[in-house]
């Protein structure tokens, strides 16, 4: 569907064609002072330099040209603004469109597009911690807004399972269990398919590896080790299955409880049998060059305020690294999906990588010259407090444990209000709980650090994702008691809190590819905190149910039923959902 701020541009420049002046003044903008007017067009002012008379003249002309059908207002003001006010038909057929047309008729300017979304990005062999929650949800929301609008979108959660920590974990096996089979360099038989390891040790043999990285001796057995495995040592292959096969069904679980879906689960290590053949090609075009015994590809530019380093591609020891590995990634979804965008969603920390890997990728002709690449970096969460978040003792927080947290508080609240019947319990305190962190956290700018603060995240009031859920429930409960309602047609405006949430559902699809274009999840979270808001002021001020004029009362139950379906799609594009009962 057309926006309506296109739709009366066009009436505009229509009406400073007819009056003798240049169409392209006749720009519509929202209004920047709502306590006078819904819209406004200032271009008489712009057009008076050119046509060398007084603003409020060519305004006064232009408005005389407009049909007056579309406002209920269109006044030219002093010195020659254009002030105005939709009309209530025209707002009640604008609504009625957008009621009856599919996805309310939100334009789809990612058809025939995909787009790949690299997020999540979980390192296989340690537990999800909080630093894992921002690539998570954001990722999933961006992928979700991507899809709604039209692309073909894939989101692939880039797992960490080809590194050093790989190394470590080897060697650290190795020094305690020395006789394990996988360390006998002439063994040819089958590997046990039983692991030597559980999660619960692997969770405990990580750190302690980790640990002794400052060990020079034990830091080069491991970074060996790291080397071997992806030369395709047989033994440590195998260490590697065991790893991912204990790792992998702990990290989906956990994104499934964060309703947070890969459509692929590849990693670093499906990037491997990708990178011979680029290494060889980008050394061959002497796109690669050699310093200090690495292989670098030089991405520096004149414009550069900053140093920008050469991309490592191949280190002095032969191995590959994290940037080795993103560009075979993209290698890779070039052949197998040749996708017109890709968004990585990690810390800002890692801004300079992705720098580098942009420029590197785009340089050597990885990607074509007309593909986005976007890194989505984003800003810290800290405690309540505003200082890092860690536990008691100092550790670093587990996702599992925070999530935990946000769900012992919630279910809490909804057992001493009896919302719901005790079998309910658990599945209405998990939407709430989702929404409260989900909401909590998209609702800031990406790029910005917020404080993690449970009970203001889960509160029921107040920008807020249970306020949202609370909103959907109760207009839910609304439109149950009146019965059928999803083919009542919309109704004109009845007083000025109809209008306002009329005007406010008007600006869903402009919010939604405003949000796409600049990677803005939290415009879509003000966008429905404001529409809630005007759902409660209508249901507030206005009799609904009891309301007697059946055909008027059909109308409000048309208009909140939209405003639901709208408030329940931009809930499910922030990856969560409204329980039965609140
Ligand atoms: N595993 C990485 C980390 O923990 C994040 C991966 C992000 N994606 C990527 N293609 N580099 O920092």
């Amino acid at each position: 569907m057309q926006k309506i701020l296109d739709i009366i541009s066009k009436k505009m420049e229509q009406a400073f064609v007819a009056a003798g002046y240049d169409g392209a003044y006749g720009k519509v903008t929202v209004s920047n002072r709502p306590d006078l007017c819904e819209y406004q067009c200032n271009g008489a002012l712009a057009a008076a330099k050119q046509y060398k008379c007084a603003p409020i003249q060519i305004a006064n002309a232009v408005v005389s040209q407009l049909d007056q059908g579309d406002f209920s207002m269109c006044e030219a003001v002093m010195p020659g603004f254009i002030n105005l006010k939709l009309s209530d038909r025209f707002l009640c057929d604008y609504l009625e469109g957008m009621r009856t047309a599919e996805d309310f008729g939100v334009d789809k300017i990612g058809a025939g597009l995909t787009a790949v979304v690299d997020y999540g990005g979980a390192n296989v062999a340690k537990p999800l911690h909080i630093g894992h929650l921002r690539p998570a949800i954001i990722g999933e929301t961006l992928k979700r807004l991507h899809k709604y609008l039209g692309y073909d979108t894939i989101g692939d959660v880039h797992l960490g399972d080809w590194g050093l920590q790989m190394g470590l974990i080897i060697a650290e096996l190795q020094e305690r269990q020395p006789e394990l089979v996988y360390f006998d360099p002439d063994y040819t038989g089958e590997y046990p398919k039983e692991s030597p390891f559980t999660l619960l040790e692997l969770e405990e043999i990580y750190p302690t590896a980790s640990a002794k990285k400052t060990d020079p001796a034990f830091a080069e057995k491991a970074h060996v080790a790291t080397f071997e495995l992806q030369q395709g040592r047989r033994g440590y292959r195998a260490i590697w299955e065991h790893i991912m096969g204990i790792s992998l069904p702990d990290l989906r679980r956990i994104y499934g409880i964060l309703d947070v879906q890969f459509e692929k689960w590849l990693g670093e290590s499906d990037a491997d049998p990708y990178i011979p053949a680029m290494v060889q090609d980008l050394k061959d075009r002497g796109i690669a060059v050699q310093s200090e015994g690495a292989w670098v590809i030089p991405v520096a530019e004149e414009t550069d305020k900053k140093e920008v380093p050469p991309c490592i591609l191949v280190k002095s020891d032969g191995s590959a690294i994290y940037a080795t590995t993103d560009l075979a990634t993209m290698v890779q979804r070039m052949q197998d999906w040749a996708p017109d965008k890709m968004l990585y969603v990690t810390d800002k920390r890692q801004n300079l990588h992705f720098e580098q890997i942009f420029r590197a990728a785009k340089k050597s002709g990885i990607v074509k010259e007309t593909t986005v690449l976007e890194h989505v970096g984003h800003g810290t969460m800290n405690g309540a407090d505003g200082k890092p978040f860690k536990t008691r003792d100092g550790g670093v927080l587990r996702l599992e444990q925070l999530i935990r947290d946000m769900t012992d508080f919630v279910r809490a609240k909804v057992v001493e209000n009896k919302i719901v019947s005790e079998g309910e319990v658990e599945e209405t305190t998990a939407k709430i709980a989702l929404a409260a962190l989900k909401y909590g956290d998209l609702s800031n700018q990406p790029t910005k650090d917020y404080n993690f603060d449970l009970e203001r995240f889960a509160a029921f009031e107040g920008n807020t994702g249970p306020y949202i859920l609370y909103t959907i429930v109760r207009v839910k409960s609304i439109l149950a008691k009146y019965g059928a309602w999803e083919h009542l047609p919309m109704g004109l405006p009845a007083n000025v809190y109809a209008k306002e949430l009329m005007l406010a559902i008007t600006k869903l699809g402009p919010t939604l590819e405003t949000a796409c274009r600049t990677l803005s999840p939290n415009l879509i979270c003000a966008y429905i905190y404001e529409l809630a808001g005007c759902v409660n002021k209508f249901y507030h001020e206005t009799r609904i149910l009891g309301e007697e004029d059946e055909a008027l009362k059909a109308g409000y139950i048309s208009l909140i039923g939209l405003a639901k379906n709208v408030l329940e799609t931009c809930i499910h594009i922030l990856g969560f959902s409204a329980p039965e009962k609140m």
